[in-house]
C-alpha cells in the first residue's frame, strides 16, 4: 500500500426533527421556531406565495415577532412553473442582499412549490442554513415537508435539479386546510393512495374508508370539516409515520437499494406523472392529479406483466376515482410521454427503474430493461382510452 494513501471514514449522522400535527398551531409558531431552531437563531425569511401569505402570513409573522425573531418576507409566483432556476436564484438574490448568515433560518409556508423552492434555497445559501417547513396543503402535509427532498424543475424535466436537506421541523396546522381548493384536495388524496397501496392493507384501507365518507367533498364547507377532522388528522398522522419510517431507513434513496422498503418505492405512480406534467407544461395538471393517473398507469402495467390481479386494479382505480375528477388527458401527445421516461430522474445507468406492484402493499423495482417495450406501449394506449 502506498504510505501517502490515508482513508478515514466519516460517519453518516442522520439529522432528526419533530413533526408537530394539530388544529390551530399556527399561532404558536414563534416559540416553536425557538425549539426548533434554538435560541442563536435570529432572523428568518418567510418564503410564501402571494394567496397563502395573505391567508396565514399575518398570523405567522406576528407570531415569529413576538417570539424575538427580525422577519422578511419573499414571495414567489403561485404555481408548479415557478419552480425553476430563475426563482431560486431571486430567492438567493434576497438572502445574499439582507446578509442572511449561518444562524438565521428560511421557514417555507405553503404548499409542495414553495415548500421544495424554499428548501433547495436552504440547502444552497452558504451551503446550510436553518429551514422550517410549514406546509399548508394536504398534499405538503403528508410528503413533499416530510423526508427532505428539495429542489427545481427544468427545462428537461421535474426535479432535476436539488438535494436532500432535511428541516429543522416541521409544522402542519391542519385547520389551514379549510381554506384549500377541492382540486387541491383530490391532488393530495392521490398522493395519500399512492402511499397507502405501497405501504400495506391498513393505511390503504383507512385512506379509502376517509375517502368514502368525505365522497369528494369540500373542506371549505365549515360542517364537513368539523364532521372530519379529527379522521383527517388522524390519516394525516399515519401517512406521515409511513413515509418517515422509509426515509429513515434509506433518506437518500441510495442507488443500490431496490428493495421494498427502499425510498424509490415512494415514486411509485411519479414516472408516468413527470412525463405527463412536462408534456403540458406544468400548467394544466397538478402533480397530485398527474399522480393519480401514474398510478392507474403504473398498476395497468404491473397487470399486462401479469405482477397484479384484477380485483386490486379494480380497487386502486376505484379508490382514485374517489378522490375526485382528474382532469382529461385525450390531447396529450404520447410520443412526448415515451420521450420524458428517457429523462426521468429515476434512470440508473442505462435502466430506467420503475415501482410496479404485486398486489396492495407489496411494490416492486423493475428495470425498464426487463420489460418488453410493447408492454409499455400498449398500456399507454390503454390509459389514454380510459
Ligand atoms: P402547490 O404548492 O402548487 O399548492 C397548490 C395550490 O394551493 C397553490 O395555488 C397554492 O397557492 C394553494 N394553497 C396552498 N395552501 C393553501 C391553503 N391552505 N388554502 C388555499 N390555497 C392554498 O402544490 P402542492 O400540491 O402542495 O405541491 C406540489 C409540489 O410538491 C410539486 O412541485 C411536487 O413536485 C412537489 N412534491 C415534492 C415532494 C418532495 O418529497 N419534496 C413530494 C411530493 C411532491
Ligand atoms: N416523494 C418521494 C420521496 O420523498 O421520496
Amino acid at each position: 500500500m502506498d504510505s501517502k494513501i490515508v482513508s478515514i471514514k466519516i460517519p453518516r449522522v442522520a439529522s432528526s426533527y419533530a413533526i408537530t400535527i394539530g388544529g390551530g398551531v399556527l399561532g404558536d409558531v414563534g416559540s416553536w421556531s425557538i425549539r426548533a431552531l434554538g435560541r442563536r437563531a435570529g432572523r428568518i425569511l418567510i418564503i410564501s406565495n402571494r394567496k397563502v401569505f395573505d391567508l396565514f402570513g399575518a398570523v405567522v409573522d406576528a407570531s415569529l415577532k413576538k417570539s424575538g425573531f427580525e422577519t422578511h418576507i419573499h414571495l414567489i409566483g403561485d404555481g408548479e412553473r415557478f419552480k425553476n432556476l430563475r426563482t431560486l436564484e431571486t430567492t438567493l438574490r434576497t438572502l445574499s442582499e439582507k446578509g442572511f448568515t449561518r444562524t438565521d433560518a428560511i421557514l417555507a409556508l405553503g404548499g409542495g412549490v414553495v415548500g421544495d423552492l424554499a428548501g433547495f434555497a436552504a440547502s444552497t445559501h452558504l451551503r446550510g442554513i436553518g429551514l422550517l417547513q410549514i406546509p399548508t396543503t394536504l398534499l405538503s402535509m403528508i410528503d413533499s415537508s416530510v423526508g427532505g427532498k428539495t429542489g427545481v424543475n427544468t427545462p428537461f424535466g421535474k426535479n432535476l435539479v436539488g438535494s436532500f436537506y432535511q428541516p429543522n421541523g416541521v409544522l402542519i396546522d391542519v385547520d389551514t386546510l379549510k381554506s384549500l381548493p377541492k382540486r387541491e384536495l383530490t391532488a393530495g388524496f392521490c398522493e395519500a393512495i399512492k402511499q397507502g397501496a405501497i405501504s400495506g392493507r391498513p393505511l390503504f384501507r383507512k385512506t379509502a374508508r376517509f375517502l368514502e365518507a368525505f365522497k369528494a367533498g369540500d373542506l371549505r364547507n365549515a360542517e364537513k370539516y368539523d364532521l372530519l377532522a379529527d379522521e383527517l388528522t388522524s390519516l394525516i398522522r399515519d401517512q406521515i409515520s409511513f413515509k418517515a419510517k422509509i426515509v429513515q431507513n434509506d433518506e437518500s434513496e441510495s442507488i443500490a437499494n431496490v428493495s421494498a422498503r427502499s425510498r424509490k418505492i415512494l415514486n411509485f405512480g411519479h414516472t408516468f406523472a413527470h412525463a405527463l406534467e412536462k408534456a403540458t407544461k406544468y400548467r394544466y395538471l397538478k402533480h397530485g392529479e398527474a399522480v393519480g393517473y401514474g398510478i392507474m398507469f403504473a398498476t395497468a402495467l404491473s397487470k399486462k406483466l401479469e405482477l397484479i390481479v384484477q380485483n386490486e386494479v379494480d380497487l386502486l382505480n376505484d379508490v382514485v376515482r374517489c378522490a375526485g375528477i382528474l382532469p382529461a388527458i385525450d390531447n396529450v401527445d404520447q410520443s412526448e410521454i415515451l420521450d420524458s421516461f428517457k429523462h426521468d430522474k429515476k434512470r440508473v445507468g442505462n435502466s430506467l427503474h420503475w415501482v410496479l406492484l404485486r398486489g396492495i402493499g407489496k411494490p416492486i423495482i423493475v428495470p425498464d430493461t426487463e420489460i418488453p417495450q410493447s408492454a409499455v406501449s400498449s398500456t399507454l394506449k390503454t390509459i389514454f382510452q380510459k
